[in-house]
This record gives structure tokens, sequence and C-alpha cells, in this order.
């Protein structure tokens, strides 16, 4: 049923949706969109260009229309900006990745210690992004047996975020070699918020299709059928 506009934004936003007709995704769009996913990398390597805030809200919004078990919307997104914020970051990552070195086996320390994994340094726009493990939104729905699903939304809702970046030009790098503890103090937060993700948002220095790990010779992808199985 078509209904008439409003002059008011929410009211006209609002009807705009009850009007809208289930949309028809052409051959075009899952080109485009698989193009998408082709081209969706972790990014390390930032311009450190600043980030029109229009463009950091509409990707924030993508992250917020993911899907969460029992409707509980648990993510929280501190988004990291002040010096002494960043600064901690910074030492606990680097403190954090000495101990990934150590914990390397010898013959890979050499090749583990040329790699890149974050852009800490560069990255204009940081979000640690966190679980409201005591929700109480969606009064339990679903997590009755597996708590763990209030993280796997977040984790959906870090994905869309990805690929809202990317499809805007923009790249996030994922940097999980942290002191999840340590970073929650830092930030201040509530002490039932659970880490799930340090987010860099930026604008890529380079553009490939392929991870940068399998570029540097650290791991290569593995084909699909042996990851399906059947029963
Ligand atoms: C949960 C998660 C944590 C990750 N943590 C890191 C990290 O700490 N440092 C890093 O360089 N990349 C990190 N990555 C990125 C992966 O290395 C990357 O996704 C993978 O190599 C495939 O590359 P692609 O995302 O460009 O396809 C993380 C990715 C995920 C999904």
């Amino acid at each position: 049923m078509l209904r008439s506009a409003s002059a008011d934004p929410v009211i006209a936003s609002a009807l705009a949706h009850i009007n809208a007709e289930p949309p028809v995704f052409s051959p075009a769009f899952r080109r485009e969109l698989e193009v998408l996913f082709q081209w969706r990398r972790d990014v390390r390597r930032f311009e450190t260009t600043a980030i029109p805030e229009r463009l950091v809200a509409q990707v924030l919004r993508a992250a917020a229309s993911a899907p969460s078990v029992g409707l509980s919307e648990p993510w929280r997104f501190v988004r990291v900006g002040s010096v002494a914020a960043r600064k901690a970051v910074i030492k606990n990552f680097e403190e954090s990745n000495a101990l990934a070195l150590a914990a390397q086996r010898r013959a890979r320390r050499e090749h583990y210690a040329s790699l890149k994994l974050a852009g800490l340094n560069e990255a204009p726009v940081q979000f640690a992004v966190f679980c409201d493990e005591g929700t109480t939104q969606g009064s339990g729905l679903g997590v009755g047996t597996m708590p763990e699903m209030r993280r796997y939304s977040v984790v959906c809702a870090v994905m869309q975020m990805w690929l809202a970046a990317r499809a805007r030009g923009l790249g996030m790098g994922w940097v999980s070699i942290l002191d999840p503890n340590r970073l929650s103090r830092d930030l201040a937060v509530p002490e039932d918020w659970s880490l799930v993700a340090y987010l860099c948002l930026g604008y890529p220095v380079e553009e490939h299709t392929d991870p940068e790990l399998s570029r540097a010779g650290w791991q290569e992808r593995q084909s699909l059928p042996d990851r399906v199985l059947h029963r």
C-alpha cells in the first residue's frame, strides 16, 4: 500500500521503508558483488589521508544492520582517536607481537618478523569493537546453549563493515595481536564487554586480489572442495 510523502525526514524515511518493493538483484549487480568479494582485502598499508566522516558513518550503519542472535545487537564500537589511547594500542601491539614472534618456530621467525601485521601508525580511523556479553536486549533468545553467539553476531557486523568500506574505496585491517584485557582496561570499557576486533580504516596504499600473506609466501589459500564435507 502506498502512503503519501511526509515533510518530516524521520517519518519520510519510515514511510520509504513501508513503501519499498522488495528489490530484484540483477546479474550485473551479482557480478559486481562478486568483484567486491574478490577485491576485499585485509589492509595494513594505509594512506594517512583523513576519511570523510560521512563515509565513516555509512560504514558504521552497515555494521549495525548485521544479523545478531535474538536481535541482541551486542556490538559496541569504541572509536580510538586520542593520542594516549592510540599510544596504548601501539604499545600493546608491539609487546604482543614480540611474544608472538618468540612463539614462532625458529625456522619461521625471520619470515614472521618481516610481515607487516598492522597499520596502527597510519590508519586515520580506528575502532575497538566489543561484544556486550551482559546485554539483556533479545531477552537471551538463542544464547542459552551457546553464549558465544553474541560474539559471532559482532563478527557479522565486522564483516559488513569490511565490505561496506571496500565498496567506498576504503580499506580495513583487522588487528588481533593484542592483549584484550589490557586493551579493555586502557579504553576503560565495562567489565562485561569482550574484545572482538580492533579495526584500522583508511585509504589503501595498494590494491590486490590476493591476500598479503599469500603474496609474502606465508600461507596459500586452500581449495574449497577440501573444506566441504558430506554426511
Ligand atoms: C579474526 C581475524 C583476525 C585477524 N588478525 C590479523 C592480524 O592481527 N594481523 C594481520 O595482519 N591480519 C589479520 N587478519 C587478516 C588475515 O590475515 C587475512 O584476512 C587473511 O590473510 C586473508 O587475507 P584477505 O583478508 O586479504 O583476504 C585477521 C583476520 C581475521 C578474520
